[in-house]
């Protein structure tokens, strides 16, 4: 059965060109920095960030982490957003291998931390506090409905991070995403960030991995401690390859995907018992809530979808978020429509 996969746009499996590349993709070790692939997709990443440098890696959560840890020492404290994916997603790995602690501010409904709230939460100096090093924001926030950050606020959040001698970390796992939505470049989007994590693996199609980016010293700091928690490499230029592709060719075609979330969220309005958020819709992903008279519980829904050919995935007890990406064609999202029109009914 061909499945229409709706649970994540890290279900994207490489395309055939990602998969060619690959095949005949020139390797070395690249724990010796030996591998030319690899170097090539460092130089167009940082490049395309307006970065000095980046470095590949295995994952989201483990750029997220190497930044943290590089930006922070043990005690120290990381102002996040109560919804984050580095709050509620990884594990709690800033406070199991860094010593560092969270202190989580409220995300608003925009996805956005409000700036005196962010002002509020910096520690004074006082020999009972913390010492807060860092500001972390996520773009798009997911959880708040895949919405992007524009430059304003980004650049806002910048100045307050460095008129208080604190760093700013972009969890930017959808970054072009986020540019696409906004219609700005990515070099401007992040512009005030030191530094910078981005997925290559979700709507850009990867198989696997990620790209910290930051200044030099960041980025040497950075290789140093991956190699330390297990992530230094070796001819992995073999996914660097697919990487290249995602950067040069998957990263200007998002606008598509976020066209077809917009022909789900209309379709999926004229489905009766679904209540879609409204007005956060902007990029990949389409977040509903079960209304009070549907009895069928998110596991049955997925059940009866998945009969029906149709992979979904919940987001709480009673809410679904759905994501497009490159597999996901219009065929898929009417496909998706008919199915849950078959299990409630139209409007
Ligand atoms: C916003 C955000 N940040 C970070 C990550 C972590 O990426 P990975 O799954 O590659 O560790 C994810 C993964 O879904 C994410 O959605």
């Amino acid at each position: 059965m061909e499945y229409v996969d709706l649970r994540s746009d890290t279900v994207t499996k490489p395309t055939p060109e990602m998969r060619e590349a690959m095949a005949e993709a020139e390797v070395g070790d690249d724990v010796y920095m030996d591998d030319p692939t690899v170097n090539q997709l460092q130089i167009k990443a940082a490049e395309m960030l307006g970065k000095e440098d980046s470095l590949f890696v295995p994952s989201g959560t483990m750029g997220n982490l190497l930044a943290l840890l590089v930006h922070c020492q043990r005690g120290d404290e990381v102002i996040v957003g109560d919804k984050s994916h580095i709050y509620m997603n990884e594990a709690g790995g800033m406070s199991a291998l860094g010593g560092i602690q969270p202190h989580p501010v409220k995300n608003q409904a925009d996805g956005t931390l409000l700036l005196d709230d962010i002002l509020a939460s910096i520690q004074t100096e006082d020999v009972h506090h913390t010492i807060t090093r860092l500001i972390c924001l996520e773009n798009t926030q997911n959880v708040c409905g895949g919405i992007p950050l524009s430059v304003e606020y980004t650049q806002a959040v910048g100045e307050i991070a460095h008129e208080n001698n604190l760093s700013l970390h972009i969890d930017g796992a959808r970054i072009f995403n986020a540019a696409t939505a906004l219609n700005v470049s990515v070099k401007e989007l992040v512009q005030p960030a030191d530094s910078v994590m981005f997925c290559l693996s979700k709507g850009l199609v990867a198989p696997v991995g990620s790209m910290l980016v930051g200044t030099h010293k960041f980025i040497n700091r950075a290789r140093h401690l991956r190699k330390m928690l297990g992530g230094g490499m070796r001819q992995v230029g073999v996914l660097a390859a697919a990487g290249l592709i995602s950067l040069e060719k998957m990263s200007t075609r998002l606008g598509q995907d976020h066209a077809r979330a917009k022909k789900l969220y209309e379709g999926l309005k004229q489905v009766q018992g679904l209540n879609l958020d409204a007005g956060t819709l902007s990029t990949n992903m389409v977040y509903f809530d079960l209304a009070d008279e549907v009895k069928l519980s998110v596991d049955e829904i997925m059940v009866e979808m998945k009969k029906r050919a149709v992979l979904i995935d919940w987001a709480g007890p009673r809410r679904f978020r759905l994501v497009t990406h490159y597999w996901v064609d219009d065929a898929g999202v009417e496909k998706t429509v008919k199915a849950f029109g078959e299990i409630f009914s139209l409007r």
